[in-house]
């Protein structure tokens, strides 16, 4: 579905729900070019905000609750909004309803209110939907009730939110990239400080390709949370808040006092960090080359050292490692599925969308999805 075709869906569907036209918001999904598991650890991300993500309408009522509806899910949910609290299975409701008690914690919310929204964002597939719904909430409340809140408050209630209501430990990249996008770019940000660097992306006679494994993640239930505790663990051996400011000498200092594994997974974050920075140069030196070999070079990282990938994203990358067409893959976002980016030529392009859905039918049974997505502008209200 065109963002078009969402705006006017949730637009119309309010309407007719609830006999008033809403504040509409459109909040974008993400990309990451390089940087995975670092942004918990105070590191570097790549990412960059895309042209498929969630609207949502929201609207002042004078009933006695609130409401959601899910346009997707054809589901709805009424809640007392002075009286919130995760609920079991509660997949999308907890990011919005978490969003709404983050919110309250602050500022005084004067009427209850309805809320719509759909998306174009394929869930599960690493592009961060959830972050997207958070920040669409986020920002159609603020609009609404004229709360004044910056953008960077807005993120940090985004994140809260699925940490507390989600109970996914997440970093700050989905949410800072969803709300800080800019067309045609890709952020350099340091997750310590927040400090940003906008870098204009045009890989020129190569093009971003999105491959969906289709193999859902779940953040929750894989081992993202399991990951961020082994970092915060060998951070505090160290006596540091996050891995960020260690250094792989004083890590080795400590090797015989964790686990194997554990010291692959502190090693790999320190890595990672390094090679986002290297990407970064490469990107500004027009070295595509090395940019592609440093994607290469992550996704192994988590394969082999952070384990957050799976058979069929390895399949996806090695299948890209051995095509000439493509100067460099690797897996997305939190992993254990979703989607592997893949920088590709654009004259070898058809040739390899070819043969990946051929290999990867025959290999697992199974189809995968290829999207292109353009780097587009962060969450926004939409006047029609
Ligand atoms: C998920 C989280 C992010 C980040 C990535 C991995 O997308 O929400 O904060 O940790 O995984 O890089």
């Amino acid at each position: 579905m065109t963002n078009k075709e969402l705006i006017e869906r949730v637009s119309a569907t309010f309407q007719k729900r609830h006999n008033t036209k809403p504040v509409l918001t459109f909040s974008p999904g993400r990309i990451n070019l390089i940087g995975e598991h670092t942004d918990y650890n105070d590191g570097f991300v790549f990412p960059a905000a895309i042209d498929k993500g969630i609207v949502s309408g929201i609207q002042k009522n004078n009933k006695p609750t609130c409401s959601v509806y899910a346009i997707d899910a054809k589901a709805s949910h009424n809640f007392d909004k002075n009286n919130l609290k995760p609920i079991k299975n509660g997949t999308w409701r907890n990011y919005v309803i978490g969003v709404i008690f983050e919110v309250q914690r602050t500022y005084k919310i004067e009427s209850n209110f309805d809320i719509v929204f759909a998306g174009n964002i394929p869930s599960g597939s690493g592009l961060s939907s959830s972050a997207a719904l958070e920040n669409s909430i986020v920002f159609g409340l603020n609009e609404l009730f004229e709360l004044e809140m910056t953008k960077e408050e807005m993120i940090f209630i985004s994140q809260k939110a699925e940490h507390d209501f989600a109970n996914v430990k997440c970093g700050i990249m989905d949410q800072y990239a969803s709300m800080f996008g800019q067309e045609n770019a890709a952020i350099l940000l340091d997750c310590r400080s927040l400090e940003s660097t906008v870098f204009s992306v045009d890989f020129k006679d190569h093009e971003i390709l999105l491959i969906n494994s289709n193999v859902k993640h779940s953040l929750a239930d894989s081992a993202y949370n399991e990951r961020r505790s082994v970092c915060e663990k060998v951070g505090s051996m160290l006596g540091v808040k996050a891995l960020r400011g260690v250094t792989k000498a004083q890590l080795q200092f400590i090797k015989e006092q964790v686990s194997e594994e554990e010291y692959l997974k502190a090693l790999n974050v320190l890595e990672e960090n390094e090679r986002v920075v290297e990407a970064s140069i490469a990107l500004k030196e027009n070295d595509l080359k090395l940019f592609g070999k440093l994607l290469f070079d992550s996704h192994n990282g988590l394969q082999y050292q952070y384990k957050v990938s799976c058979a069929e994203l390895d399949f996806l990358v090695d299948t890209a490692r051995n095509n000439s067409n493509v100067i460099g893959a690797r897996m997305m976002g939190g992993g254990f599925g979703g989607c592997t980016i893949n920088l590709v030529s654009k004259a070898g392009l058809s040739a390899f969308k070819e043969e990946v859905k051929h290999s990867y039918k025959k290999q697992f049974s199974k189809e995968c999805s290829f999207y292109n997505v353009a780097l587009s502008k962060g969450v926004h209200t939409i006047k029609v």
